[in-house]
């Protein structure tokens, strides 16, 4: 009996922030104790052929956590002991942000989705940067760099400067959110000349391994303006895809009417053709993030060019032993396919 299938019904009873917030302490609660390393002995998958290398950093294994779930950088070594290889922390913001009104996280149990709309909070560059700094990570650590709130786009450049520089040490490679769906004027981020200003601004601070985050909901020819600048300014990856603001008529929970971005297993296919896409243009890793939910979803956007997958409202879902589940897949699909490891099948279904 997996105890998550206890869990989840008692969890699941709850409004879905406050579940969320009851995990988050828990995991809090193992860091430094003993169930910290009996959690990793009973997920962690140890197999050299689940090992990446990308953006000059190693990875154990495939499987991280997206952004969102550990905004403040509070239990990235908790996550890690249950068995993912990396953690991308935040989105952080220059100054502390309450983030929207609740409730802004939903639930869609009939379609295994979330619809948020947290309007970005967490409790600022300055807490974060100093929190990861005094932080031994078990594992890569992206910090989600976000612009804030009261800032207009004109002065966007600089105010993700400010909020790089202050989890510059912190992180071992940073992600540049220009498609939140939550926060007023966020998506305007992602015109060409507001992301090469940002971006460049970026890129002249030092910021490195830089990696942008793409919204599953930008017309094509915006995401090859997207591309054009990755390639242009160097970026070391790209990160496919933020939730969406689309409602597909598949959806069945009455939670679809709330606003807000959507994720999960809805996403699954959009957010593969687009790390698809991606892939196709650049040279440059991409991480593939939106409803992957286990190791069938995770070798799909492998096998369209992702290099790591992410993701967060799977974990909701099938709880904590995802990732190792994932993991172990993910072994027996490569052997099926005769594939030597992971790094092996990156692209295999590229042209
Ligand atoms: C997110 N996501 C997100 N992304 C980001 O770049 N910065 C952020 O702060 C957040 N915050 C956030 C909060 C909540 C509650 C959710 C559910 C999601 C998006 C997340 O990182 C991911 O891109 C999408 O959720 C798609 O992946 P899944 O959830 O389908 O695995």
């Amino acid at each position: 009996m997996n105890l998550y299938d206890v869990a989840k019904p008692l969890l699941f009873r709850l409004p879905a922030e406050t579940a969320h917030g009851l995990v988050y302490r828990g995991l809090r609660g193992v860091l430094g104790t003993p169930v910290e390393k009996g959690l990793s002995r009973r997920y962690t998958v140890d197999d050299d052929r689940l090992a990446v290398s990308a953006f000059g950093c190693s990875f154990s294994n495939p499987v991280g956590v997206a952004a969102g779930f550990d905004k403040n950088a509070e239990i990235p070594n908790a996550l890690a002991s249950l068995g993912f290889g990396h953690v991308e922390v935040g989105g952080v913001t220059a100054e502390p942000q309450e983030g929207n009104p609740r409730p802004r996280m939903f639930r869609l149990r009939e379609d295994g989705a979330l619809i948020n709309r947290m309007g970005l909070n967490n409790e600022g560059a300055a807490i974060v940067g100093e929190r990861l700094s005094e932080t031994a990570a078990d594992v890569p650590i992206g910090v989600n760099i976000a612009k804030s709130e009261r800032v207009d786009s004109e002065n966007a450049p600089e105010d993700y400067r400010k909020t790089y520089e202050r989890v510059a040490d912190g992180g071992d490679f940073f992600v540049v959110n220009v498609s939140c769906p939550n926060s007023e004027g966020f998506r305007e981020l992602q015109n060409r000349e507001s992301m090469e200003a940002i971006l460049g601004e970026l890129v002249d601070a030092g910021a490195s391994p830089l990696l942008v985050k793409l919204s599953p909901d930008l017309p094509g020819p915006a995401v090859e303006d997207a591309l054009d600048i990755v390639n242009d300014l160097g970026l070391d990856g790209v990160v496919a895809t933020n939730t969406t603001t689309d409602r597909p008529a598949s959806l069945r929970s009455p939670n679809r009417a709330e606003g807000g971005g959507l994720s999960g297993k809805p996403i699954e296919h959009e957010a593969t053709a687009m790390v698809r896409f991606v892939a196709d243009r650049v040279d440059v890793p991409v991480i593939g993030v939106g409803g992957v939910s286990g190791p069938e979803s995770a070798y799909r956007k492998i096998r369209a060019g992702a290099s790591l997958v992410q993701l967060y409202t799977g974990l909701v879902y099938e709880g904590p032993s995802l990732a190792r589940e994932i993991n172990e897949g993910l072994l027996e699909l490569l052997e099926e396919d005769g594939f030597n490891s992971v790094e092996d099948a990156v692209g295999a279904d590229l042209e």
